[in-house]
C-alpha cells in the first residue's frame, strides 16, 4: 500500500500514458521533466524490473522524487539538469521515453524533441504529452466572468521568467511531426473531468487565480474579478451545478532511423 503522501495525484493520467508507452520489464525509461516522480512511480509499479531516470531542474522537486521511489521497486537515477541544453546521453540509450507537460517551458522544445529522438533506441518508444490550457472546460452557469478570465489564462504567453503555451496540447502532434529524428505511431487525447471543484478541478483554479494575479495588467483582469469567480466556481460547487474537463494530446512516437 502506497503511503497517501506519495499516491498519484492524477492515477488515470499515470496510468494512460504507461499504457501508451507499452514498456517492457528489462526497459531503460527516461523522464524529461519528472518533476515530483509521479510519473515514475507509475512506471515503477507497471514495470518493476526497468531502471529510470528522471530529469528536472527543481532540485526540491527531486528530493519529493526520491522520497516517493524510495519504498518501489526498480532502479531510479534522478538528475538535476537544464532540459533546454542538450542531453548528456549516448546515441539510443533509453527503450523508452516520457515527458508530460514539460514542454511549454523550453526556449527551444523543438530541440529536446530532436534529442529525445538521438537517445531513443530503435525498437523504443517515446511518450511525450500535453495539457491544452486553451481548451479548459470550466462550468459554474451562465457566467461571462468565467469566459473572460479562460481567455486571459490561454492568451498568456512567455513573461520573461518562463515560456508559457497555453496551446501548446494542440500543437503537440505538429511540432513531433516535423522533427527529423522522430516518427509518430499513435496519437490520443485523455480527457479528465470533474463535477466537483476538488482534486485537479481545485488546482487548476488556483494556478488559474495565481497565474492571474501575477500578470493582471497585462491581461485586463482585477483581483476584484479573480475573487468573485472563485466565490461563483464555490458556490456553483455547492449547488451541484460545477463541471470541469482538461484535455490532454498525447503523441506516441519511434527512432526515426
Ligand atoms: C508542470 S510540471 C510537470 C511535472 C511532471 N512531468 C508531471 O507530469 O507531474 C513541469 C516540470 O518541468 C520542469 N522543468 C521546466 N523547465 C525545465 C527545464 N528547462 N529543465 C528541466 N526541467 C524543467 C519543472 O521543474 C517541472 O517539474
Amino acid at each position: 500500500m502506497v503511503p497517501e503522501v506519495l499516491q498519484s495525484t492524477r492515477p488515470g493520467l499515470h496510468r494512460r500514458i504507461v499504457d501508451l508507452l507499452r514498456p517492457k520489464q528489462g526497459w531503460r525509461i527516461l523522464d524529461l521533466g519528472c518533476g515530483r516522480g509521479e510519473q515514475l512511480a507509475e512506471l515503477a509499479r507497471f514495470v518493476p524490473k526497468a531502471r529510470l531516470v528522471g530529469i528536472d531542474r527543481n532540485a526540491e522537486f527531486l528530493t519529493a522524487a526520491e522520497a516517493r521511489l524510495a519504498s518501489l521497486p526498480g532502479r531510479t537515477l534522478l538528475r538535476c539538469a537544464d532540459l533546454d541544453l542538450a542531453l548528456t546521453f549516448t546515441d539510443r540509450s533509453f527503450d523508452g521515453i516520457v515527458s508530460h507537460n514539460m514542454l511549454e517551458f523550453l526556449e527551444y522544445p523543438v530541440i529536446l524533441l530532436a534529442e529525445a529522438g538521438r537517445v531513443l533506441g530503435e525498437h523504443g518508444r517515446a511518450v511525450f504529452s500535453h495539457t491544452d490550457f486553451g481548451a479548459l472546460t470550466i462550468d459554474a452557469g451562465s457566467s461571462d466572468l468565467t469566459s473572460h478570465i479562460r481567455h486571459a489564462y490561454a492568451s498568456l504567453e512567455a513573461d520573461g521568467s518562463q515560456h508559457l503555451d497555453a496551446h501548446l496540447g494542440r500543437r503537440l502532434v505538429g511540432m513531433v511531426s516535423r522533427c527529423p529524428t522522430l516518427r509518430i505511431t499513435e496519437t490520443a487525447v485523455h480527457i479528465e473531468t470533474s463535477a466537483r471543484l476538488d482534486g485537479l478541478a481545485a488546482n487548476r483554479v488556483r494556478d488559474i487565480v495565481w497565474t492571474l494575479r501575477r500578470n493582471l495588467s497585462r491581461h485586463h483582469v482585477t483581483c476584484g474579478e479573480l475573487e468573485r469567480w472563485r466565490a461563483e466556481l464555490e458556490s456553483a460547487d455547492r449547488a451541484g451545478r460545477f463541471f470541469f474537463a482538461e484535455p490532454v494530446y498525447m503523441v506516441q512516437a519511434r527512432r526515426l532511423t
